[in-house]
């Protein structure tokens, strides 16, 4: 298999004031095959979060190299890598998913519009990924109108709406019940055969880490597992 992403001696830090220096990755590798289902697990601070924020461009590690795709990510100008994840990648963050000030249905069609889909193609699509997560009548709420549960599945629909190669998902089922968490590591569970994405789904659960091509485990700055 052809690996999709590929990490190599990754290093990150953060500093806080003069100091803190807390050292979160320290010479973190591995190569994530297209199409697989790879779960990374690890006590709470041990850097997850972290990880998918660099794999996704969105911060910038020490030392090391991302290849996403064939593609150095940080290689690339500012607004290459941007345009590269917006096209590429669909992130379902931890917190603060949705834009509070935009409808259900507007959160979805934002990455759609982005994306330069027409509005019937958004509109349609849109509609469609609602149903799958039985939200189709929610589709004029505002976020605060909706249970936490009821916002992780929208932040789901919205990252896999415009078919990234790579879904990049920071802990999807934190606030769901066993059914609907069911449910949400069902449609995850398809990509990989149905569209050949790639996923990389940070996660305390059990059940979620079952259900995984792959677990990797983050601990003391290392990444490690099968
Ligand atoms: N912006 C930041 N500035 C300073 N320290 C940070 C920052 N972001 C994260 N950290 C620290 O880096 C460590 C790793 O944080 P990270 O959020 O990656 O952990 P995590 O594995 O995702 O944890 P959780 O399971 O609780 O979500 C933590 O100790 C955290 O306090
Ligand atoms: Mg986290």
């Amino acid at each position: 298999m052809t690996p999709y992403v590929v990490l190599e001696d990754l290093d990150k830090h953060y500093a806080e004031g003069t100091t803190h220096r807390q050292v979160v990755l320290s010479g973190v590798s591995a190569q994530i095959d297209r199409g697989s289902l790879v779960a990374i697990r690890g006590r709470s601070g041990s850097g997850k979060s972290t990880l998918l924020n660099l794999i996704a461009g969105l911060d910038i590690p020490d030392r090391g190299s991302i290849r996403v795709g064939g593609e150095n990510l940080h290689a690339m100008t500012d607004r290459a890598r941007t345009l590269f994840r917006r096209r590429h990648c669909g992130f379902v963050f931890q917190f603060f998913n949705l834009i509070p000030v935009l409808t259900v249905r507007e959160n979805v069609m934002i990455g759609l519009e982005l994306n330069a889909f027409d509005d019937d193609t958004a509109s349609r699509k849109t509609r469609e990924l609602l149903a799958t997560v039985h939200l189709a009548d929610r589709a004029d709420s505002f976020p605060d109108q909706l249970s936490g549960g009821e916002q992780q599945r929208v932040a789901l629909i919205r990252a896999l709406a415009h078919e990234p190669r790579l879904l990049l998902a920071d802990e999807p089922t934190g606030n769901l019940d066993a059914t609907t968490e069911l449910e949400i590591l069902d449609l995850i569970r398809r990509l990989p055969g149905e569209r050949n994405t790639t996923v990389i789904i940070a996660t305390h659960s059990e059940l979620v880490a079952g259900h995984a091509d792959r677990v990797l485990l983050l601990g003391s700055g290392k990444l490690t597992g099968s």
